[in-house]
């Protein structure tokens, strides 16, 4: 059995946190696309060319804390590359056709990746409240970063991640939104259950 759970929308809105309760309630194998991205922006950061990383990606690149502010940057320029995007769709498609179930996150999945999915859900929230979630979250970890410099962050992100030609961030038609901005975790988690139920009947 295969079922495709599409989660897209911008920086920090808690498409990973969805996505995981969705793929452990259900049983559904989780992918955070982002990470791939976050992957092969890395190591521009130490001059290795983006379209080689892409082309080249194991396992092992997908290790130690990608989640820096700095890599997230790098990401979102790698992400404009087409040969970039290209070199990493077959692995994104095989991932989502596995049996027993999948969920992956990102920016076009519903869009570009798995336009047939059987549940698209577009998550957001506004900026300034995924700016804090994101704050706290670095904070915790201890990275030496303002509540400024993650919104300048969020909102630079968003705005290459949704003028790029190709594969741009933005909802697909037949997508859910889910806006975040005033829910606590269990009822936005709450309510991305419940598509996923009705949608399987
Ligand atoms: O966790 P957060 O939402 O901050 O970012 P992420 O999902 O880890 O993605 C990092 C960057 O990778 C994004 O800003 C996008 O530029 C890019 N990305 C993309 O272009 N397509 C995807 N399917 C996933 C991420």
């Amino acid at each position: 059995m295969t079922f495709i759970v599409a989660i897209d929308g911008p920086a920090a809105a808690g498409k990973g946190t969805i996505s995981k309760a969705v793929a452990a309630h259900f049983g559904f194998a989780h992918l955070d696309t982002g990470l791939l991205y976050r992957a092969v922006g890395a190591k521009t950061l130490s001059d290795i060319d983006p379209i080689e990383a892409a082309k080249t990606l194991t396992p092992a690149d997908m290790q130690g804390d990608l989640r820096t502010p700095e890599v997230a940057q790098a990401a979102s320029k790698v992400a404009v590359i087409s040969e970039v995007r290209a070199a990493l769709v077959d692995f994104q498609r095989n991932f989502a056709a596995r049996n027993g179930g999948a969920v992956l996150d990102g920016r076009d999945i519903g869009t570009v990746i798995c336009p047939d999915a059987d549940v698209k859900l577009f998550v957001t929230a506004s900026a300034e409240v995924r700016a804090e979630r994101r704050f706290l979250e670095l904070s915790a970890k201890e990275h030496d970063v303002t509540r400024d410099q993650v919104l300048a962050d969020v909102i630079a992100r968003d705005k290459r991640d949704s003028e790029r030609k190709e594969a741009p961030l933005k909802p697909a038609g037949d997508a859910v939104t889910i806006d975040t901005s005033e829910l606590s975790i269990e009822d936005a988690v709450a309510a991305a259950l419940s598509v996923v139920d009705q949608a399987r009947g």
